[in-house]
């Protein structure tokens, strides 16, 4: 296997990724007891830079980490170190090192702070644009907050290796008949050109890019309701696209085998699409 170049801040240090050591102790290690973000780095630059730190704030202060410093400098340093055009960054905060003990009431901890990025060489989702992306629907056993990008992802990590496991690409939660969001993606539907997403709730992610598009969709014209939506009207969608920071914005052609739009890519989702990468390429310029 070929090694890792990548260099990683962990503490402000700069490693090799594959030559850092982590503290046992380090709470994410025991509890899983941390927050992260991914953001897509295009042409050297992050994008939605602002978005995913503002929501790195939420997450941390919803689970009361406190004492993070400004991480814009380190992340861009990274960012050139890594030599990254096209790429992602990753970074993740831990609420510290300490002898494994549920509680961290007095404890004064100081968080573990991870950055490493890495360039793509090939686009991520370059192929599957081209091809649409199939979807299982799977129970949201998650907790109760999900709109905190926290590092315990297990639920996420089962169900999108179910999916896999059926030949699918990702995994739908449904809660009580309600869609959510992807394991790893928001969800969007389209009915007779009107757009549905799920309202922002403690039960999903507030994406960056479905908070992009939902903006940028509207400004193109369309008619954008930010709704539940219930399985059979997923299945009965004229489209179905999920959005993440990587994927961006993909259709969705087929879910549980069901085909969705008799298994073609849609134009709203390739719209979407275009959306998100023109917007990217435009910033640069
Ligand atoms: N995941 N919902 C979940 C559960 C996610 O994990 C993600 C992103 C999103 C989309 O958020 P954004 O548009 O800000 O990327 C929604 C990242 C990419 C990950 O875990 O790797």
């Amino acid at each position: 296997m070929a090694a890792f170049t990548t260099f990683a801040s962990f503490n402000k240090e700069i490693i090799l990724l594959d030559e850092l050591k982590v503290p046992i102790n380090d709470r994410a290690f025991f509890f899983g007891d941390g927050v992260y973000e991914v953001l897509r780095v295009y042409q050297g630059q992050p994008f939605l830079f602002d978005e995913h730190m503002e929501r790195l704030k939420r997450s941390l202060s919803a689970v009361n980490i406190h004492g993070v410093p400004d991480l814009t400098k380190d992340i861009l340093a990274n960012i050139a170190l890594n030599d990254v055009g096209e790429g992602m960054v990753y970074m993740q905060i831990s609420r510290g090192s300490a002898p494994r003990v549920h509680s961290f009431h007095n404890a004064s901890l100081t968080p573990n702070i991870l950055i490493y990025s890495k360039p793509f060489h090939e686009h991520p989702s370059d192929h599957e644009a081209k091809t649409g992306i199939t979807a299982i629907t799977h129970d949201d056993i998650r907790w109760g907050r999900c709109d905190i990008k926290s590092i315990n992802l297990l639920p996420n990590c089962l169900a999108q290796s179910l999916a896999h496991e059926k030949g699918a690409h990702e995994a739908i939660f449904i809660r009580n008949d309600k869609v959510t969001e992807g394991s790893s993606c928001n969800v969007f539907l389209v009915k007779n050109n009107v757009i549905k997403t799920p309202p922002l709730s403690p039960q999903i992610l507030p994406g960056t890019r479905r908070q992009f598009l939902t903006h940028s969709l509207r400004a193109d014209g369309f008619h954008v309701l930010e709704e539940t939506a219930t399985k059979s009207e997923l299945y009965d969608a004229d489209e179905v696209f999920i959005t993440s920071s990587i994927k961006e914005a993909l259709a969705v052609i087929a879910i549980d085998q069901k085909p969705i739009n008799g298994g073609q890519i849609g134009d709203i989702s390739k719209r979407a699409r275009e959306l998100i990468l023109d917007a990217a390429k435009s910033r640069l310029n």
